[in-house]
């Protein structure tokens, strides 16, 4: 076998073979296969698309790359959550204590935030004293103590894909579903965990713009999940605007700590209540009752003590960014438009994100919103506000959000987008 006759097999748009599958995987994760001719492949794959066969074959070249987990020693259930990523997302925070105090036991591996999108380590990290990176031993502990856990993924675990992925982050070939399909679900099979809510997320901030491709990207996924035994459920889920009222590390840690307090905001309080139902219906425990657990402190009593066991002070002051801007309105009306990707932009250029995977993030950076789409604008009021160390970004910050917050006349009939669009599974 050679790499460019599996190259050309799928440049000439036909199926490749489960000898040819195997073989490239293995070949690219011990070296022998270059990443030019990895990039190659990953290009043809992009733009000539995999059959269900062919992806359900990857994705298991991709598990076999690496260790399985295994937590058949617990004695509660296992189940997790994945987003696809988004602009605000900070639900894996509350989510995981709270299905956790409902009786499951959540192993919920997480990533860092690449280009615009968040990433639920970074934003845990801007926690004093919190470790992402656990020995596998140090995250059962804690999965047996707490009953969840919110860690970094060990490096035994699925290696072709993290190969694979920094090199589709760098060649422009991170938006095809084949692709985003197996990288996610070989790394949540791997994981070894009974049962898995996937959520889809749809709009301008989500790698899928629309809602056909979403489904298609949710079906792909739940498909591959029930195929090697984990009960999977997709929601397809609103992002053509941030959720919540905070994007950016910290302002979205003491967001999720609002929502563990029995606050917050309305869509992220929604959110996190259906992904708990899911994943505790599918964890075989439907008649748990996550509002309630979230009403009567149980879950804010598990976040504080998941925390404490990776090292954080859950009572720590969070950090501050240095500088701030307010962004008035400048008219009257109603908010029809506060575009997920422009606020997710900005976010990153304030310096919440980073643009290459070792790039240092500020903890306090961010924007914060102080209206949703819908409501009504008086001239003059505060729409956001812009925080960071490096005030010198506040004009790349801006630029990213011209012609993302539109405000129309006050008589404008405007719809609001359901934050659930649609259920797969
Ligand atoms: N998240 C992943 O883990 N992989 C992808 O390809 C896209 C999002």
């Amino acid at each position: 076998m050679d790499a460019i006759s599996v190259i050309r097999a799928k440049r000439d748009g036909g199926r490749l073979t489960d000898a040819q599958i195997d073989w490239i995987i293995d070949a690219y994760t011990r070296g022998e296969v270059a990443h030019e001719q990895m990039s190659a492949l990953a290009m043809a794959i992009y733009l000539n698309g995999m059959d269900r066969a062919e992806i359900a074959r990857w994705t298991a070249a991709m598990i076999a790359s690496g260790e399985r987990m295994d937590f058949s020693s617990l004695p509660r259930v296992t189940t997790d959550k994945h987003s696809t990523g988004g602009v605000g997302d900070k639900i894996t925070l509350p989510l995981a204590p709270l299905v956790a105090a409902c009786g499951a036991a959540v192993p919920q591996l997480s990533g860092r935030g690449l280009g615009h999108t968040g990433g639920t380590l970074d934003k845990l990290e801007s926690i004093p004293g919190w470790r992402a990176a656990l020995s596998n031993d140090e995250m059962l502990g804690v999965l047996a103590d707490v009953g969840s856990v919110i860690c970094a993924a060990g490096d035994g675990l699925a290696p072709a894909d993290k190969k694979l992925y920094a090199l589709r982050d760098v060649t422009g070939t991170v938006e095809s579903i084949p692709l985003i399909a197996s990288s996610i679900m070989s790394k949540k099979i791997a994981e070894g965990t009974g049962s898995l809510v996937l959520d889809v997320k749809v709009g301008s901030g989500a790698f899928m713009k629309d809602i056909e491709a979403a489904r298609e990207l949710a079906s792909t996924m739940v498909g591959l999940g029930t195929d090697h035994g984990v009960r999977t459920v997709a929601l397809l889920t609103d992002m053509s605007t941030p959720l919540g009222l905070t994007a950016g590390n910290a302002l979205e840690v003491r967001e999720a700590v609002e929502v563990l307090a029995g606050g917050g905001p309305a869509d992220v309080v929604e959110l996190t209540v259906a992904l708990a139902r899911e994943m505790l219906t599918a964890a075989g425990l439907p008649d748990a009752d996550p509002a309630r657990a979230l009403a009567d402190g149980s879950a804010m009593d598990h976040w504080r003590r998941m925390i404490l066991a990776q090292g954080g002070d859950p009572d720590a002051e969070l950090p501050v960014a240095r500088e701030q801007h307010v962004v008035n309105a400048s008219v009257d009306g109603v908010l029809t438009t506060l575009d997920a990707y422009a606020v997710g932009v900005a976010a990153w250029r304030l310096g919440a994100g980073r643009a290459r995977r070792d790039d240092p993030v500020q903890a306090g950076a961010g924007v914060e919103l102080h209206a949703k789409p819908g409501d009504r604008i008086t001239a003059g009021q505060p729409l956001l506000t812009l925080h960071t160390d490096t005030p010198e970004k506040f004009g790349y910050a801006l630029e990213a959000l011209n012609g993302g917050v539109l405000i129309a006349p006050a008589d404008t009939r405007f719809e609001p987008q359901p934050v659930v669009l649609d259920r797969i599974g």
